[in-house]
């Protein structure tokens, strides 16, 4: 196979991960042969799965760039009681395998496991006071996703392709070994119900833009590291990792995980409306009235600068009929003392769930400490509220980005401290 540049590298990768194909791994294998992926050392991993902020890409303003291939394994282990005390160690086995067989960092393998609700259900005892994991619900009057209530995912995230595919297929048992480290593999103890696949970072989202959901025009800037054109993930306007960490109790040190997979329309995005009426939506009016926002809005720097409009949401709909995105969400999204409470870390994919045709999505993880925080910012995002001030603000139409996005999936989960991550009890020693 040959790679004529790297636009057309970036479209085997990414076909790659959401293959799986052996040919497909061969083409990466061979295309990265020649760069040798970091080994791993157990005993340097943070202690908490979630720590990724040190260990990936910066841009020049500080923002963290996501690792720019990612999979999500949906698992199911055996039976409906307590797991066998056999089962965790050979969970622990495998997870510490992959530690030796890469760096944890963005040009090696970061992973993390997540156990829902309906595993914490196999026990007994329940859950210490003050962890908050309901089940997963649906979050707005005009939404009727499926739950994910499998026992665990698998999260695994790098710059390279070729590692998280080939990290996957040792998990799944379709190679022996990752980056020359024997891994005892994953569907020994667990069923994968589920595998998703996907992308972040600029010129991923242009180059897959042949998708359900997108025109024909091609209208998904190169520059933009996410579909509907626009950065997200500024610094200011994320929680830090310190702040969605569990402090007490047998998970300190782990954090709650709410994923959500929402299907994109963006016909009407892109074809009815200017950059100018985008930023309006995505950010605010008030973005829009001052010009704040050039191309995807890389210029913002490390904040989207939200804050001065939050207050402005009632005024906005009465006098431009239309409200923001980020300035509905920030509503609920600051505790008393001005911190960001969600941690979001969402990446595009093609995926369709349980067929072949490639259609525009959204995998959307966030960490928080509470679900409820995670509930209670996606209830001020529906802005049900703004649609009894005005009626050019209805449901899904001038509220933000709800016109074209559509909440397919979500489920809850909690990540615990690395030292709890392999079957973890509710109550862990
Ligand atoms: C395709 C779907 C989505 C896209 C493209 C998108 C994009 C963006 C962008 C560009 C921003 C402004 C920059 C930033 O602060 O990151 C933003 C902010 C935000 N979005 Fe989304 N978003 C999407 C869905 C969601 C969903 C489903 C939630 C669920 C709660 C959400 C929650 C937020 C929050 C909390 C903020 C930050 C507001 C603040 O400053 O506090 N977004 N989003």
């Amino acid at each position: 196979m040959s790679f004529d540049g790297d636009r057309s590298r970036r479209d085997v990768l990414k076909a790659a991960v959401a293959l799986g194909g052996a040919s497909a791994l061969t083409a990466c294998l061979d295309r990265t042969a020649d760069e040798p992926v970091p080994t791993g050392d157990p005993a340097a991993k943070p202690a908490r799965q979630h720590a990724w902020r040190e260990y990936v890409r910066h841009d020049e303003h500080g923002n963290s760039q996501l690792p720019a291939h990612q999979i999500l394994l949906y698992v199911d282990f055996a039976g409906d009681g307590p797991p066998a005390d056999d089962d965790r160690a050979a969970l622990a086995a495998t997870l510490d395998a992959l530690d030796r067989a890469y760096a944890w960092r963005h040009e090696g393998l970061l992973h993390s496991v997540a156990y829902s609700p309906a595993y914490f259900g196999r026990f007994d005892e329940s859950l210490p006071d003050g962890i908050d994991l309901p089940e997963p619900r649906a979050l707005s009057p005009f939404e009727s996703p499926a739950f994910d209530r499998q026992d665990a995912v698998l999260h695994l995230a790098s710059d390279r392709a070729d590692v998280v595919l080939e990290a996957d297929r040792a998990l799944r048992g379709e190679r022996d070994a990752a980056n020359g480290v024997s891994v005892p593999p994953l569907t020994d103890v667990a069923t994968v119900d589920s595998r998703r696949t996907g992308f972040v970072g600029a010129g991923l989202p242009a180059d897959h833009q042949d998708a359900a959901g997108i025109p024909a025009s091609k209208p998904v800037p190169e520059a933009s590291p996410l579909f509907m054109g626009f950065k997200a993930g500024f610094r200011g306007n994320q929680a830090t990792e310190s702040y969605v960490t569990i402090e007490s109790g047998p998970f300190a040190g782990g954090t709650t995980k709410v994923i959500a997979n929402l299907r994109q329309r963006l016909a009407d995005w892109y074809e009815e409306q200017s950059h100018e009426e985008r930023v309006m939506e995505m950010f605010s009016p008030g973005h829009a009235a001052e010009d704040l926002v050039e191309g995807v809005g890389s210029n913002l720097g490390s904040d989207s600068g939200i804050d001065r409009f939050v207050d402005d949401v009632a005024a906005d709909a009465r006098e431009s009929g239309r409200v923001g995105h980020a300035q509905k969400a920030a509503r609920a999204n600051r505790d008393a003392e001005g911190n960001v409470r969600l941690l979001r870390r969402h990446f595009e994919s093609t995926d369709d769930i349980g067929s072949e045709q490639p259609v525009a999505s959204l995998h959307f993880p966030s960490l928080q400490r509470n679900v409820s925080e995670f509930e209670a910012v996606r209830r001020a995002m529906n802005g049900t509220d703004v649609t009894e001030l005005t009626p050019a603000v209805r449901q899904r139409v001038n509220n933000g980005i709800l016109e074209y996005i559509f909440v397919r999936r979500r489920g809850n989960f909690l990540v615990p401290p690395r030292r709890h991550r392999a079957l973890p009890t509710p109550q862990p020693a």
